[in-house]
C-alpha cells in the first residue's frame, strides 16, 4: 500500500465501490431479512430435561429455578405429552432420589425399577413418539454426591465405568432411545457400546457429554436433584478446566471412536467456541446443554423485569444454532416450542 505507482488504479476502483455497499439494505424489512437468514430455530431443535420425584400429583418447585419443577411421574407424563404436541422431539429426564435409597455405591442406580426406569417405562407407554435420554452417572444416587464411586477420597475410574455399563443397560431396557453419559470417565463410551451390544441393544444412541466442564453453573441443577448439600468436595479430577479447548478435541476424538452417535458440550452460552471448534472438526450431530445456572441468571433477570422473557429465550437459543448446535437441552424447551409454535 506504500506503492503509489500500484494504488492509483487498483485502490481507487474498490473504494469507489465500497462507497455504495450498504449492507443495511439486507435488513431493511422482515421479508429481506428472513429470506437473507442463515439459521432458524424450531421445536425440532429442543430437548426439554426434567425433573422427576415420588408421589402422585406432584409439582415440587425448584427454589433456584423458577417455573421448574419436580413432577411425580403422572406430572411427568402430562408435560411430556405437551412437549410431544408442541413438536419437541426428545426430553431428557433427572430423578430426585430419596435421601434413604442413596448409599456409598449409588446402588440405586441399577435398580432395573427405580424412579428412572418408571418414567421411561411410562412415557413409552403414554407417548411413544418421543425420545428419551436418560443421564448415565451415579450422582443422583450416592450419599456423597459424586458421579462414580470413591475410595480415599478419589473418584475410582474403571470401577465406576464398570458400573455406568449396567446403569446404561438397565435404562436402555428400561426404553430409553439414548443414554447419555455426564460422568467424564475415561472409556466409559466404549464401556456403555460394549454392553448394549452383548444384550442385543444395537439400536440405542450414545449422547456423550464430550466436553462437560467442571463448572459453578450447575448449581441450581444439584439442588434440583437434591445432591447439593450431599457433594464433598468438588468435580475437578474428571470434569474439564473451564481454562481448556484442544482437550476438548481430544475428547471428542475418544467418544467418536468408542461409539458415540452424538456429542454434546455442556455448559451452553460460555462455551459456544468449544461447540464451534467441535462441529466444525467432527462434524458430528453436536448438541449443547443450556444449564441450570443459565436458566437461573435469565429467569432471575426475567423475574425483575431486567430482562424480557420471550425476546431473550429465542435469541439464545438462537445462538445456539448459529454457534453449530444441531439441538439444544434447555429448561426453556417447552417456552420456546411455545412461541415459535404461536409465531406460524
Ligand atoms: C450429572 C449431571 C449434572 C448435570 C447434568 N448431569 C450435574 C453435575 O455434573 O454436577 C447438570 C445440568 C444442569 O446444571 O442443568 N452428572
Amino acid at each position: 500500500h506504500h506503492h503509489v505507482a500500484a494504488t492509483s488504479q487498483e485502490e481507487q476502483a474498490p473504494a469507489r465501490v465500497t462507497r455504495h455497499v450498504r449492507p443495511r439494505r439486507n435488513r431493511r424489512a422482515d421479508w429481506v431479512r428472513r429470506l437473507v437468514r442463515e439459521h432458524e430455530l424450531s421445536p425440532s431443535d429442543l430437548i426439554w430435561p426434567f425433573f422427576v420425584t415420588e408421589g402422585k400429583g406432584v409439582r415440587e418447585p425448584v427454589a433456584s429455578m423458577p417455573s421448574v419443577f419436580r413432577h411425580s411421574i403422572d406430572e411427568a407424563v402430562k408435560a411430556v405429552k405437551e412437549a410431544a404436541g408442541l413438536g419437541v422431539p426428545a426430553v431428557a429426564v433427572f430423578p430426585y432420589t430419596t435421601a434413604s435409597l442413596r448409599d456409598e455405591r449409588g446402588s440405586e442406580a441399577l435398580n432395573a425399577d427405580n424412579l428412572v426406569c418408571r418414567t421411561v417405562r411410562a412415557i413409552k407407554d403414554a407417548v411413544p413418539e418421543i425420545g428419551i435420554i436418560t443421564d448415565v452417572a451415579l450422582d443422583p444416587y450416592t450419599s456423597h454426591g459424586h458421579d462414580g464411586l470413591i475410595r480415599d477420597g478419589c473418584i475410582l475410574n474403571d470401577e465406576t465405568v464398570e458400573v455406568l455399563a449396567r446403569q446404561a443397560q438397565v435404562q436402555a431396557e428400561a426404553g430409553a432411545d439414548v443414554v447419555a453419559p455426564s460422568d467424564m470417565m475415561d472409556g466409559r463410551v466404549a464401556a456403555i457400546r460394549e454392553a448394549l451390544e452383548e444384550c442385543g441393544l444395537h439400536e440405542t444412541q450414545i449422547m456423550s457429554y464430550t466436553a462437560k466442564y467442571a463448572s459453578g453453573y450447575y448449581g441450581p441443577f444439584r439442588d434440583a436433584i437434591g445432591s447439593a448439600s450431599a457433594l464433598r468436595g468438588d468435580k475437578r479430577t474428571y470434569q474439564m478446566d473451564p481454562a481448556n479447548s484442544d482437550e476438548a478435541i481430544r475428547e471428542a476424538e475418544l467418544d467418536i471412536a468408542e461409539g458415540a452417535d452424538m456429542l454434546m458440550v455442556k455448559p451452553g452460552m460460555p462455551y459456544l467456541d468449544i461447540l464451534r471448534r467441535l462441529k466444525d472438526t467432527f462434524a458430528m450431530p453436536t448438541f449443547a446443554y443450556q444449564v441450570s445456572g443459565e436458566y437461573a441468571m435469565l429467569a432471575a433477570a426475567f423475574q425483575n423485569g431486567w430482562l424480557d422473557h420471550d425476546r431473550i429465550v429465542l435469541e439464545t437459543l438462537t445462538c445456539f444454532k448459529r454457534a453449530g448446535a444441531d439441538g439444544i437441552l434447555t429448561y426453556f424447551a417447552l417456552d420456546a416450542a411455545r412461541l415459535l409454535n404461536d409465531r406460524t
